[in-house]
């Protein structure tokens, strides 16, 4: 691809993280994996636990769950991926940290995502109000069971960026 693009991850079981390595290296991206400032353990993860730190932190939008170090030049990107697991059927708040961490404006934001079988549902709303209204945000795939190389990239193509 001639445009500049990043892959920007958040994983913490590893399954987002592998498709987000692939997709990096199917489109001749840079990555950026959101390191939390607290990394999540599983008892952290456990979402059948209403007091567990992701149910308590998903019941409140208000939440930014802290990220440790920064994308060097957001700039020089045009087409920004970012990728997370679905946490009650929509994106981890520390999606919206990242995005509330830098100017989008101008930018394409496509999203993808993996999950137990979800979908996105009102993840685009739930995020749209982190950027700017000048970037574009795309819903982008779901990209669950290993996606093949090839899969990635006929999805690339029919993005047409
Ligand atoms: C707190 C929490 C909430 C989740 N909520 C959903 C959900 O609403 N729907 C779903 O299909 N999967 C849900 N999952 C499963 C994850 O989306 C799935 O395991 C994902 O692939 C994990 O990605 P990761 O290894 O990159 O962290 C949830 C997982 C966690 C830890």
């Amino acid at each position: 691809m001639d445009k500049k693009v990043l892959v920007a991850y958040f994983s913490c079981t590893g399954i987002t993280k592998s498709v987000a390595e692939i997709l990096a290296d199917v489109v001749g991206a840079d990555i950026y994996e959101m390191k939390p400032e607290v990394p999540y353990t599983d008892a952290d993860l456990n979402w059948m636990d209403k007091k567990s730190r992701s149910s308590v932190e998903m019941k409140d939008p208000s939440s930014r769950p802290a990220i440790v170090d920064k994308v060097s030049n957001i700039m020089g990107y045009e087409v920004v991926f970012v990728g997370f697991p679905i946490w009650w059927y929509t994106a981890p708040n520390i999606i919206n940290t990242f995005l509330e961490s830098y100017d989008f404006s101008g930018k394409t934001i496509i999203l993808f995502a993996t999950s137990g079988g979800s979908g996105f549902g009102k993840t685009v709303e739930k995020l749209k109000n982190s950027v700017s209204p000048e970037a574009k945000i795309k819903e982008g795939r779901i990209l669950n069971g290993k996606p093949s190389r090839g899969e990635l990239a006929s999805w690339i193509k029919d993005l047409g960026l």
